[in-house]
């Protein structure tokens, strides 16, 4: 699957007034006055006053070898976190991109001057660059050509900050395209083949499970949801082995990959069901975690699983009142059949532990009782384990994803109850994300687990100053992270 053109990235240890561009973006602070750039009597002005999203263009500044300077509201400079500079990167560059300027730099100085931020920025900028409208045949595209980061030559790790910066920002991108495939495009047959050609790009495994293999499998749970439509499943798996170190333990990756999300013969209405293109984001998360890890090299071995699916309403399509016998041996009733993704996700979850995962994060577009909950901000957290959601919550603060504990009380399995069978697969109107997560939970059994709902957080449905409308690839930046700190 091609992805948007990256730009070169580049870092250039000098003082500012040396640095050539076409726009040179500066962050500027409040309640620190401004007064190079001949910017001084903006500042006294108020006219400058370095809110966070506060944009300034100057031109032809004087004593700077960059044509534009951009005044770059950063807010306090006591909350000025690397989260902070990811947003004041994308918003700057996406605003420069605009008046099709294209070479950009960013001054990184003082005390930021360092390794988390120069990341920070290069993600940001990366991110900031990427736009939803491939299939746009007229060719207004804008595109900017370099970004570079300016820094004193004495500060230490803005390279390798950068280096980093940019494989998570690339996977991240990765990730966005394929969420943006339309799915007459991107079929399971094509996410598979979008798994096997990032696993030959960067050197990993990949294996992709057929029909056939997952009947003997006894994967009953995610055929059931296959068979209704004449695209034929997939479940995809990608591996990472550290070169060093045995260890006992690994970490499991399982992505809900549905590639298009009718409801089945549940059926969704028809306002708004184009945007359920957008189901396989969990799974399309994973495969971009996966070319990022493969480049990153984290200390501990990492396997994806995604099954891949599309929900259709076809005349083999299962019906609302089946059972169907999962992996692990439950039997479920499918009450209804919208809610599909926790019956793929239950077979996929029994395969990663039975192929050895101790530890399991799964991430999936499951359920819009989530959205109603925590809106378009926070992903909704699962897990039944502390020790895991307290690793993966650290994880999103690094990585900026936002992420919210959610409860997982005994109490609620009651809702999933069936009359008929093992399990039903809703729990009916109350705490829907929560039954939903505690339907997963069933078949993560005892492996440490965190399920991370995405519904309200893979897609934005407006720009953001940052950030072009559409697939935003959360929770990339937290999985990679999640995996590089594993033994830290
Ligand atoms: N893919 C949807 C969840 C979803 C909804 C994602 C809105 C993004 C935006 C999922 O498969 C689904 O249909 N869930 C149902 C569950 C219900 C039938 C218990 C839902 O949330 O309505
Ligand atoms: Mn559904
Ligand atoms: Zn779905």
């Amino acid at each position: 699957m091609s992805q948007s053109e990256i730009m070169q990235i580049t870092t250039v240890p000098t003082s500012l007034d040396q640095a050539e561009s076409d726009a040179l973006i500066v962050p500027v602070f409040e309640g620190r006055l401004e007064e190079r750039f001949g910017a001084g009597d903006l500042a006294q002005a108020g006219e400058v006053s370095g809110k966070a999203g506060e944009l300034t263009l100057l031109h032809h500044p004087p004593a700077v070898a960059a044509a534009r300077v951009l005044l770059a509201g950063a807010g306090k400079p006591e909350k000025f976190t690397p989260a902070e500079l990811r947003k004041l990167a994308g918003t700057a560059l996406r605003h420069l991109k605009a008046k099709s300027v294209r070479k950009v730099a960013l001054a990184l100085e003082g005390e930021w001057a360092m390794e988390g931020y120069s990341a920070a920025a290069v993600e940001g900028a990366i991110l900031g660059d990427f736009e939803p409208d491939r299939y746009k045949t007229t060719d207004d595209h804008k595109a900017v050509d370099s970004f570079t980061l300016v820094a004193p030559s004495e500060a230490a790790g803005i390279e390798r900050g950068a280096a980093r910066g940019r494989i998570v920002a690339e996977a991240q991108n990765y990730t966005r395209s394929l969420v943006n495939e339309p799915a007459n495009r991107l079929t399971p047959q094509k996410l598979a083949q979008a798994a096997r050609e990032s696993a030959a790009e960067f050197q990993l495994e990949c294996q992709v499970l057929d029909t056939a293999r997952m009947t003997e499998l006894g994967m009953g749970s995610l055929l059931g949801v296959a068979q209704g439509s004449a695209e034929p499943p997939a479940l995809i798996e990608m591996h990472y082995r550290p070169e060093s170190g045995p260890g006992g333990e690994h970490l499991g990756l399982v992505g809900k990959g549905v590639t298009f999300d009718t409801g089945g013969i549940s059926i969704k209405p028809a306002d708004g069901m184009e945007k359920m293109k957008y189901d396989m984001a969990g799974g399309a998360t994973m495969i971009g975690v996966m070319r990022a890890l493969a480049q990153l090299k984290p200390p501990i071995p990492v396997s994806a699983y995604i099954p891949a699916v599309e929900n259709m309403p076809g005349s083999r399509a299962q019906r609302p009142g089946d059972i169907v016998t999962a992996m692990s041996g439950k039997t479920i009733e499918v009450i209804n059949t919208d809610a599909e993704g926790r019956l793929i996700l239950a077979d996929a979850l029994t395969y990663a532990r039975r192929q050895g995962c101790t530890h399991l994060v799964d991430a999936a577009t499951l359920t819009g009782a989530i959205v109603v909950a925590l809106a378009h901000i926070n992903v909704g957290l699962f897990a039944n384990d502390d020790g895991m959601r307290d690793r993966v919550l650290r994880a999103a603060k690094g990585a900026g994803d936002r992420m919210w504990a959610m409860p997982l009380e005994e109490e609620y399995k009651e809702y999933l109850k069936s009359a008929f069978a093992d399990l039903a697969n809703v729990g009916g109107r109350w705490g829907g994300a929560i039954t939903a997560a505690w339907f997963l939970k069933e078949f993560a059994e005892d492996t440490p687990w965190v399920h991370l709902d995405i519904a309200g957080t893979a897609w934005l449905d407006d720009a953001k100053p940052h950030l072009a409308k559409g697939p935003t690839g959360v929770p990339v930046r937290t999985l990679v992270q999640l995996a590089m700190d594993w033994n830290g």
